[in-house]
């Protein structure tokens, strides 16, 4: 970690000595390590990884996000070189550019091929758990929640079943970075997965995500190769460990709360509606953005060129937006806009409609396939911080079924 100057336009009483990538206590609640910063102000200015804002304040964070015309998508990342070496389509557009490529892609993610994907999210799911079941114990991260985004991907793309290990140790650099792998080496790595299906896909288009995508023009002309490339990219990146951190706080929600598993298994009408507050409970995703004009809020400036980042449980946990936001209630009957764990504004998640069509069959299937779970009292549940905050460590055990 950088520790950076103090520009001159930061009041003093706004600086706080805290990096988004290791928030104090994140390995055992990410949560709670986050919420500290609600107790100050509503924008804070860190001096960790090279100086920058973050939102700390619900209404903060959610204004600043939705505002694509006065801070920009380019730069991706507080993370060094990560925007300048992904150069991700649609996520590190802003405006007329962005919209011309988003639209595409959003025509990838239409309902009907989200519903379309469902039985083979389901045999992903089923598998998954069918070789768990008889173990009595699982370390759930890496048994399950890492692995079902990948298959589901694979699905998506339409890639042949053995194919699953190459990526599968891909996924891991990507979910779980080691220091092993630079930020361009795995890049590189999932370029060269990847090009041999965007090639094919361009030449003779399938049913599967990338045809649809590439199928469609980027406003009157197709694709050039190196925009399809980062399309795809982003498509990997964007859905692999984002779905793989908000299955496992929800596996971990279960295991900490049986009356829950017992209610949704009487109920599972209600799944959806659990989803949603599930969703809501428990975001880790956090962006960045960079100003390109001031803008004054909270009673500061943020200056033409600063970098803001933006969390958005800062928005979700924070009791002037939603009410008792720590507790979870599967009749609060929030719409998944109200809430930015998907992102709020022109950026808001393509895959928001699969990531939640994933987590209710994770729900379902789960909940119908496995007995009850809980926490191993032996071994810790682990997390950790980062641009996506996720466990990386949940043990779970259940009685083996006679
Ligand atoms: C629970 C799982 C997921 C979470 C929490 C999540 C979260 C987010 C958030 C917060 C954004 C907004 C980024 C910004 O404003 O800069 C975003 C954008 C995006 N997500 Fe997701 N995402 C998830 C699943 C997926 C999946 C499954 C895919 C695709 C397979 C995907 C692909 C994308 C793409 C391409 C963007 C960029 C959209 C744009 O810039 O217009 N995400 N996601």
């Amino acid at each position: 970690m950088s520790v950076a100057e103090i520009p001159s336009h930061v009041p003093v009483e706004r600086v706080v000595d805290f990096d988004i990538f290791n928030p104090p206590g994140v390995e055992s609640d990410y949560f709670a390590a986050w919420k500290t910063l609600l107790d100050g102000p509503g924008l804070v200015w860190s001096t960790a990884n090279g100086g920058h804002w973050i939102g700390a304040r619900g209404d903060v964070v959610r204004q600043l996000w939705a505002d694509a015309d006065r801070l920009s998508s380019e730069c991706l990342a507080v993370t060094p070189g990560l925007g300048e070496v992904m150069q991700f389509i649609p996520l590190q557009s802003d405006g007329a550019a962005h919209k011309a490529y988003r639209n595409p892609v959003m025509k990838g993610f239409a309902a009907r091929f989200i519903t379309a994907l469902e039985p083979s999210v389901k045999a992903a799911t089923r598998e998954l758990i069918a070789g768990l079941r008889e173990k009595g114990s699982c370390e759930f991260v890496s048994q399950f929640a890492e692995i079902l985004p990948l298959n589901i991907f694979l699905s998506l793309i339409d890639v042949p079943l053995e194919d699953r290990p190459r990526l599968r140790e891909l996924g891991v650099q990507l979910t779980r970075p080691d220091g092993s792998m630079t930020v361009e080496g795995l890049k590189q790595a999932a370029d060269d997965y990847l090009w041999p299906f965007i090639e094919k896909r361009m030449q003779e288009p399938g049913n599967d995500l990338f045809s649809r995508i590439l199928a469609e023009p980027v406003r009157d002309r197709t694709w050039t190769v190196d925009e399809a490339r980062r399309m795809c990219r982003n498509l990997l990146f964007g859905g692999l460990d984002t779905v793989a951190a908000m299955i496992g706080m929800v596996a971990l929600h279960l295991a900490r709360n049986p009356e829950d598993q017992r209610l949704l298994r009487e109920n599972p009408g209600i799944i959806p509606a659990a989803a949603d507050e599930l969703m809501r409970r428990y975001p880790t995703v956090a962006v960045s953005r960079n100003a390109v004009v001031d803008v004054e809020i909270d009673g500061v400036t943020i200056q033409a060129g600063d970098l803001i980042y933006l969390p958005s449980v800062l928005h979700n946990l924070d009791p002037t937006c939603f009410d008792t936001p720590d507790a979870v209630r599967f009749d609060r009957g929030l719409t998944p806009v109200r809430h930015t764990t998907m992102g709020v504004g022109e950026h808001r998640c393509v895959g928001a409609g699969l990531a939640r069509m994933e987590v209710i069959m994770f729900l379902r299937e789960w909940l119908a396939g496995m007995p009850d779970i809980r926490l191993d009292p032996a071994r810790p549940v682990r997390m950790k911080g980062g641009n996506v905050g996720a466990c990386t460590a949940i043990p779970l055990m259940w009685e083996v079924p006679a």
